[in-house]
């Protein structure tokens, strides 16, 4: 069974958009991340015609909630048979533990990972919230550590950050990152890029990629084109 390092943003809001995507990318080079957007549009449908298809998927949608609701979304995720599936670490460490044993008693675990800080949020925001204490970055790692010692499998993190994560929280720890820009790609809206070799020499265990896939002329190609330099 190939593991393979990319997943594919698939941020579009239909059915017939998402399968036309998935139609033109191989399963044996990628993953697809389903978001909010999708999720609220189309359901567990969609995700069952990506399985039907062999695509492995990361259901992103960043639940937050008290940990019983939490670990029941974490349940029907499990059943839905996805791949990935992630939580606040906001949400606290009780929250964290009881996703971790709802996965731990599906009958297909899914790999659990956290949201530290969103990558939206500055200083001045995270004081606003009263977390005055830390910059984002040190934020981050702080709840990363709250999310390992959960038993979560690993984190979202900015490839900007993966190798200083990856050298804390050792060698299985898993960091999801996006940001992800080849050479010769526009940056789009994203500030901080490191290139798929980069962010994989970085520590980065997995790439979430969107435009520079699904936007280019050829999807197959340009998936193929990075499977390969990071090969
Ligand atoms: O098109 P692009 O490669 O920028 O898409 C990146 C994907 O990763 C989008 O789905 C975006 O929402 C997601 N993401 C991100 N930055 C984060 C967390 C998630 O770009 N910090």
């Amino acid at each position: 069974m190939t593991d393979p390092k990319i997943i594919v943003a698939l941020d579009v809001s239909s059915t017939e958009a998402a399968l036309a995507m998935a139609a033109r990318l191989s399963p044996a080079d990628c993953r697809l991340k389903v978001g909010k957007e999708l999720f609220v549009s189309e359901g567990p449908g969609l995700v069952s015609a990506l399985h039907d298809r062999g695509f492995g998927v990361f259901l992103d949608l960043k639940f937050h909630d008290i940990p019983n609701t939490v670990a029941q979304a974490c349940s029907a995720a499990a059943r839905l048979g996805v791949w990935m599936v992630n939580v606040h670490a906001l949400g606290g460490r009780r929250m964290l533990e009881a996703a971790r044993e709802a996965v731990d008693r599906s009958a297909s675990r899914p790999k659990l990972i956290a949201v530290t800080v969103l990558t939206s949020l500055a200083a001045a925001d995270l004081a606003e919230i009263g977390l005055h204490d830390s910059t984002p970055g040190d934020a981050a790692v702080r709840l990363a550590g709250l999310a390992q010692g959960a038993g979560l499998d690993g984190v979202v993190c900015s490839a900007q950050e993966a190798a200083a994560m990856r050298q804390r929280f050792g060698a299985g720890f898993q960091l999801v990152t996006p940001g992800i820009r080849p050479a010769d790609a526009s940056a789009d809206d994203q500030a901080r890029i490191m290139t798929p070799r980069a962010a994989i020499d970085a520590g980065s265990s997995y790439l979430v990629i969107g435009r520079p896939i699904t936007q280019a002329a050829d999807p197959g190609a340009a998936l193929a084109r990075i499977a390969a330099e990071i090969a």
